[in-house]
């Protein structure tokens, strides 16, 4: 089972990665693995980010990776898979996300790019475009530790993802954010 863990950028896919890295599971990079096999189409000077070939991803994920027990692939392009079975859409209090990115030391305009992503709800709606509803969980992480996070997807997991109905989208709504002035 290939198990996609996405988020706008700030969410804390790449905390959760790690813990479960030291909980003993597998989990991909997608962004090193597209730069290590060079699956790449250019690169946007603008964002400073490397524009991925998601088809050529897609296809070397499946290939390697399908007959796997449970294996993690962890980037905010992962829901872009077609080759995955399940996915697990962070979603994060836009404030919290903002705190979160500036410890990332990123910029205004890329923090405020990130922050209206996460408030119009983009990466659901790009997963829903792709995969079923009934393959997605959304995980309202705000105010959770990395822990608590890391458990819950464990748990999700373990259960062969029969508890998913807890987690279904929809009921995550930050749009009256929008009104707010970040
Ligand atoms: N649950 C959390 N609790 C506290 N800090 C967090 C949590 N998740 C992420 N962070 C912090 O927010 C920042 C962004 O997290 P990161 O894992 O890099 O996000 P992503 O990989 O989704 O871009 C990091 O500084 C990280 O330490
Ligand atoms: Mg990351």
């Amino acid at each position: 089972m290939i198990i996609a863990i996405t988020g706008t950028p700030g969410t804390g896919k790449t905390s959760v990665a790690k813990k479960l890295v030291r909980e003993g599971y597998i989990v991909l990079d997608l962004n090193r693995i597209a730069c290590e096999n060079d699956f790449l189409l250019g690169r946007d000077e603008k964002r400073k980010s490397n524009i991925v070939d998601i088809d050529k991803l897609n296809l070397f994920i499946k290939k390697n990776y399908s007959n796997f027990d449970i294996v993690f692939v962890e980037g905010h392009l992962s829901h872009l898979l077609r080759c995955v079975d399940k996915l697990i859409v962070l979603r994060l209090e836009p404030s919290q996300l903002e705190k979160y990115l500036k410890k990332k030391r990123w910029n205004e305009k890329k923090i405020k790019e990130n922050l209206e992503s996460e408030i119009l709800d983009i990466v659901l709606c790009e997963s829903v475009e792709i995969h079923s509803k009934d393959n997605i969980a959304e995980l309202n992480v705000t105010n959770k530790s990395v822990d608590e996070i890391v458990s819950i997807i464990i748990d999700l997991v373990t259960d062969g993802f029969k508890n998913l109905q807890k987690y279904k989208i929809g009921n995550i709504d930050w749009s009256e954010e929008i009104l707010k002035d970040f």
